[in-house]
């Protein structure tokens, strides 16, 4: 905790959460607020954790919750009770959850029960599948909220239609805009990833896939390692594919065949992941902030789902949704590859943090405007 009183309690428990929060922690104590973080431990191994907060020079968790790897309910049932303690004990003004995943859903339960505010940052995204945990998270966390901080003008409007306040609905930008514009350049400059993978910039295309709804299926999982391959065959690509421990754990025990085009590699750094993406002539992709992170770097995304709750990145032409289907994705692949990179970052202007800092009245250190996206 940095500072005497706990204004705002931050919840945090996955790689994506902890790399979109950084730039909230960082503001907190740039504008000297008493803050304290929560880690669920969702996220519990070594690359999808304690590497974000070396790396990222983020303090320790004041609370780490341990809580593992469970079903649904059962995850998201202990971390409610486990975050209601320290909440009791600490009261803090605001509670900010970020994104859409079961500790989001857990810090806004707990904290919408209790005298403190839930601010939930990366509000309003749809994907309008309900068969998604995501979906129902992000839609629960929205309506437990008092401040929600929308990226985009899109997201907003989605907030509005569903009668959420418009007093409650601040346009922030997305924080992974203030994450990307801090360290793009270090990657660049410290990064030694593509040589130790003897990769050439443009000349290799970069996967992940990691969802539930995709990898947990065989069928799917082998259809989009099978498309991909295709597209590499065909044109010559190299394809690294950074493999999330579901994935791995799923490549096992369905004992995938990976096509000999697919070079499987550890999970990486956001460093190295960050130069991999800005170096790749084409990403494929079935994670949000992935998608997400392609645009604002002007890298094209080719997503592995049937539908998106980032449409602004399609509207500007630096996505295609395009399914599991080899056919589909070597289509996607090809019409992506001959699309022009210069279109606008729909995510804000990288001062995100600072917004949702002054909304909920404890910034920002330098006074900015909204943002339409
Ligand atoms: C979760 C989120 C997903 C998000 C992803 C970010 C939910 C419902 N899903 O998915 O929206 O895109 O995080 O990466 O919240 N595991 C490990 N080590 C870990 C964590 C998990 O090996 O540190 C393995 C375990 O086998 C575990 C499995 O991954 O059972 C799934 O973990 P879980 O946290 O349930 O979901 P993710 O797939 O990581
Ligand atoms: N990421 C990373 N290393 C990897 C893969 C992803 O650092 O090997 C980062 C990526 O830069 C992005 C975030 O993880 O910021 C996305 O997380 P993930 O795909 O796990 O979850 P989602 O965004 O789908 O919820």
């Amino acid at each position: 905790m940095s500072a005497d009183e706990t204004a705002i309690t931050i919840v945090l428990g996955t790689r994506p959460e902890i790399i979109k929060l950084a730039p909230v922690i960082d503001a907190c104590e740039q504008s000297d607020v008493g803050y304290s973080v929560i880690h669920t431990g969702q996220h519990y191994s070594d690359e999808l954790d304690t590497v974000f907060f070396d790396q990222l020079e983020l303090p320790t968790p004041d609370h780490n919750l341990a809580i593992g790897s469970g079903s649904h309910s059962s995850q998201t049932g202990a971390m409610i009770g486990a975050i209601e303690e320290v909440l009791l004990d600490e009261s803090p003004d605001v509670v900010l959850v970020q994104g859409d995943t079961n500790s989001v859903l857990a810090g806004s339960v707990a904290a919408s029960k209790l005298d403190c505010e839930v601010g939930h940052v990366e509000a309003g995204l749809r994907s309008f599948d309900r068969s998604m945990p995501e979906e129902i998270n992000r839609v629960f966390a929205d309506h437990a909220a008092d401040h929600l901080f929308a990226p985009t003008e899109q997201a907003a409007q989605y907030l509005r239609e569903e009668g959420i306040p418009v007093e409650r609905i601040t346009v922030t930008g997305n924080t992974i805009v203030d994450a990307v514009t801090c360290y793009r350049d270090l990657a660049a400059e410290k990064s030694r990833v593509l040589d130790s993978h003897d990769l050439s910039p443009d000349e290799f295309c970069l996967l992940t896939a990691h969802r539930a709804e995709n990898v947990d299926d065989p069928e799917r999982f082998s259809s989009l390692l099978r498309g991909v391959a295709e597209f590499a065959a065909r044109s010559g690509f190299d394809v690294i594919y950074p493999v999330h421990p579901r994935a791995r754990d799923r490549i096992d025990a369905f004992d995938i065949d990976v096509p000999d085009e697919v070079r499987l590699t550890e999970a990486q750094d956001f460093l190295d992941f960050l130069r991999l993406e800005s170096t790749a002539r084409l990403v494929f992709t079935d994670s949000g902030g992935v998608q997400e992170e392609a645009c604002i770097l002007g890298t094209p995304c080719v997503t592995l789902r049937d539908n998106t709750e980032r449409p602004e990145t399609v509207a500007v032409g630096a996505n295609r949704i395009v399914g599991v289907e080899p056919a589909e994705i070597v289509a996607g692949a090809r019409e992506a590859l001959d699309t022009p990179t210069d279109w606008e970052n729909p995510f804000g202007d990288g001062r995100s943090a600072e917004r949702i800092l002054d909304a909920v009245g404890l910034g920002p250190v330098v006074s900015v405007e909204g943002v339409t996206g």
